[in-house]
């Protein structure tokens, strides 16, 4: 059966939180939910969706910021090893804050998407900017996030239909 991975980091703040809405509401028969520490690159193996979240905590530059980002490492460690991805799906969910950040909002996003896509698999998930009042991100391509932005911290009661509507949009 076709399953799909959240995949997440970090733990126990708002991509946490916005993950597990995710998981449940895919439900366990369709997708299991790992934090990134949990696993190593082969777990792709087992999935053929792969929903990847994490947050943006670094305004210009997210290489230099994020040595010790687990996303980062993770994601070299991948590349690293030849990984293929192709014949699966990525969609991305981002947190961040679009009133203390709004010319970075969820810039983050977009480094997670492009090394998936890299390393073949295929993108979905984007997402219209309506509603959310930002600058500029990095993550805002052709009038489109490249993924889900999710404000925690300005519009958390907005997550949980930011979320349904998201996933009634994936193909998994
Ligand atoms: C030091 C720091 C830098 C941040 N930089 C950004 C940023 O550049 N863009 C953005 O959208 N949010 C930024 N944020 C907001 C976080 O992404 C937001 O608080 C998010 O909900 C954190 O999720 P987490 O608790 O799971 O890490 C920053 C937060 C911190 C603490």
């Amino acid at each position: 059966m076709k399953k799909t991975l959240v995949l997440y980091w970090p733990e126990g703040g708002a991509v946490d939180r916005c993950a597990h809405k995710i998981f449940t509401a895919l439900t366990p028969e369709k997708a299991d939910i790992f934090n990134l520490e949990e696993v190593d690159p082969q777990i792709f193996d087992n999935y053929t969706g792969i929903i990847a979240g994490g947050s943006t905590v670094g305004a210009e530059n997210w290489e230099e910021v994020s040595g010790n980002n687990e996303w980062t490492l993770f994601l070299k460690k991948c590349k690293d090893k030849n990984i293929s991805l192709n014949g699966k799906t990525i969609a991305v969910f981002g947190l961040g804050d679009q009133i203390l950040y709004p010319h970075h909002f969820v810039n983050d996003m977009a480094d997670i998407i492009h090394t998936f896509t890299d390393m073949g698999a295929t993108p979905q998930g984007e997402c219209a900017a309506d509603g959310y009042r930002f600058e500029s991100s990095k993550a805002f391509s052709d009038g489109k996030f490249v993924g889900l932005p999710l404000d925690e911290v300005n519009e958390s009661e907005k997550s949980d239909e930011r979320i349904a509507n998201w996933l009634n949009k994936l193909s998994i």
